[in-house]
């Protein structure tokens, strides 16, 4: 798994100031191909997932040992700009957080920001994103209408698209549907199946049977380690370790 890797882990550590969160971690993310964290609240699935492209930086007080390669390179080296690396490797968070414009307008901004100005590509952006993002039949006659308007799990998926319009490569979602109701939810695991046919995705969850149904890979994590990781199949019904065995079976987390 680690061979092939799109973007990987190595010996990678975090600490919020004395806190060990991670504690060498070692994980391979395969392209075209969906890997699950899950683990019981506070195991540092999150503080991973924004391991992956530097969202950590923004928090005071945090230090890190270990690599993050992304195709080969540390995305920690002092050298690296994390603007392009954010573009590459984007991020979809619990609650969706559209900007407080038009539809039209979260998508374009993006592409914006990184320098596209004609009008007719940024339409073509917009439509191309939104049609990825399975939302193009619901919102195209209201492009130009409020995103807080939509409903919340039209705004995660608007959330999505605008990701998509910078073209990364690789996606991270956070719990991306828990606060979504369970036809949204059904809707958003429809996309993300869709898109790991394009892109390397990593998704937080703690919902096991979400897991089950949307992810290739499995990752395990106990207080800040990671006790095993696997095809998910394979993982979920033979189990090797004992805390694994106890969080599918309920009997923690
Ligand atoms: N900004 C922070 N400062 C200090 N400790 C933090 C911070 N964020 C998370 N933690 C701690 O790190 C551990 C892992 O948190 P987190 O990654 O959010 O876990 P999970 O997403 O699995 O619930 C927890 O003990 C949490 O309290
Ligand atoms: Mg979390």
């Amino acid at each position: 798994m680690m061979q092939s890797a799109k973007i990987s882990v190595q010996d990678f550590s975090l600490y919020y100031g004395a806190f060990h969160a991670l504690k060498k971690i070692s994980l391979g993310f395969p392209p075209r191909s969906l890997t699950a964290l899950v683990g019981p609240s506070g195991c540092g699935k999150s503080t991973l997932l924004r391991s992956l492209n530097r969202m950590n930086d923004l928090i005071a007080g945090v230090r890190v040992e270990g690599r993050v390669s992304l195709e080969g390179s540390n995305i920690y080296d002092p050298d690296v700009d994390v603007v392009p690396l954010r573009k590459k490797v984007g991020m979809v968070f619990q609650r969706p957080n559209p900007f407080p414009m038009s539809i039209f307008e979260n998508i374009a901004y993006g592409p914006r920001v990184h320098g596209e100005k004609k009008r007719s590509r940024l339409q073509d952006i917009v439509e191309q994103s939104l049609k990825s993002a399975a939302l193009w039949d619901e919102v195209k006659d209201r492009l130009d209408s409020p995103a807080l308007k939509l409903s919340g799990g039209q705004q995660q998926r608007l959330c999505i698209a605008r990701l998509l319009a910078v073209e990364p490569e690789v996606l991270l979602m956070d719990e991306p549907c828990s606060a979504l109701d369970p036809i949204a939810t059904e809707k958003v695991e429809e996309l993300v199946m869709d898109l790991k046919k394009k892109y390397t995705i990593v998704v937080v969850t703690h919902n096991i049977a979400q897991a089950a149904r949307i992810s290739d890979y499995l990752a395990f994590f106990y207080l800040g380690e990671m006790i095993e990781s696997g095809v998910t199949r394979q993982l979920l019904t033979n189990p090797t370790k004992h805390q694994t065995e106890d969080y599918l079976t309920g009997r923690f987390g």
